[in-house]
């Protein structure tokens, strides 16, 4: 049987491994997806293990996305210019490393809302989730502005990120959203404001929303967060972290198995814990 792993900490909550072991099963693939809770500082011995020969590779989450880059020598140029791994494939006694997050955050949005060319996109948030998804908009023509509570940490994710991004990017202050916001087509949440089990907060004051937004927010649990709601009320379209968790996770397990795989029945299995968008 072959193995994959979910190593972070904690890991308990985590949705992947009901999502890749449906996979595997819809797939009929001899293969199981542990949970691996590593405690930070642990986890070097634990990349070793990653190189058995039964052991196909593992997602990796917080807190371990940046400091796994030190344990893994090939790391592919996406997620070396987001900062971060979350995903390890082991192939011919090589372990590499590569972002998903981001292009499954970006082919989720573009899939709802349509291609980003020459649109103004805010996001909020310069956190871990914040790094991946502006990497991934900032390879399309447009304008992207990030704003953040600390301003020092959306201007140093905005100075990595130019000198290889194709759109214009800029950075402010959290609380400098009334003033970009009226303008802006696509409005992202990357912050961890109205996550489970603070649900009935928003980053952003209801009275700013309006109708001309597309809001995305990468938060999947709840599944509707206050800010998609308030955002509907006001009659924007709205997007859930939901598609980003399967995408990134469906590129990963393809990448892993080499097979083709099953979105749908992936999402599924996620709406399903998930459910009904409460938290
Ligand atoms: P992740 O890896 O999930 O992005 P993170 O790196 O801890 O997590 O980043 C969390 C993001 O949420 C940051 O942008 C953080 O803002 P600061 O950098 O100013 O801390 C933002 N955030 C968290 N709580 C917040 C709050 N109450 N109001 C505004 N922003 C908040």
């Amino acid at each position: 049987m072959k193995l994959c792993y979910i190593v972070g900490y904690p890991v308990e909550h985590s949705m992947s491994p009901a999502m890749h072991n449906a996979a595997f099963k819809a797939l009929g693939l001899d293969a199981e997806y542990r949970m691996a809770p590593v405690e930070p500082g642990r986890l070097g011995a634990f990349i070793e293990h990653l190189r058995e020969s039964d052991v196909m590779g593992a997602s990796v989450t917080i807190p371990h996305k940046v400091e796994v880059m030190r344990h893994i020598a090939d790391i592919d140029e996406t997620a070396r210019a987001i900062g971060a791994v979350n995903t390890v494939v082991h192939t011919d006694d090589v372990l590499n490393g590569y972002n998903t997050d981001a292009t499954g955050g970006v082919k989720a949005l573009t899939e709802a809302y349509g291609g980003l060319e020459g649109s103004k996109v805010t996001i909020l948030g310069a956190g871990g989730a914040s790094r991946a998804i502006t990497y991934g908009v900032s390879r399309v023509e447009c304008m992207v502005t990030v704003l953040n509570r600390g301003v020092d940490r959306a201007r140093s994710l905005v100075e990595d990120l130019r000198p290889t991004a194709s759109a214009e990017l800029s950075y402010g202050a959290l609380n400098q959203l009334p003033a970009f916001i009226e303008g802006t087509d696509v409005l992202i949440n990357t912050t961890s404001v109205g996550m489970s089990p603070n649900s009935s907060d928003s980053p952003v004051p209801e009275g700013l929303l309006h109708g001309g937004l597309f809001v995305y927010d990468v938060i999947y649990n709840p599944m509707k967060t206050r800010l998609l709601r308030d955002a509907e009320k006001k009659g924007a379209g709205v997007l859930s972290g939901v598609k980003m968790l399967v995408y990134q996770g469906a590129e990963a397990f393809k990448m892993w198995t080499g097979a083709e795989p099953p979105i749908d029945l992936m999402q599924r299995v996620v709406e399903e814990r998930l459910g009904g968008g409460t938290g």
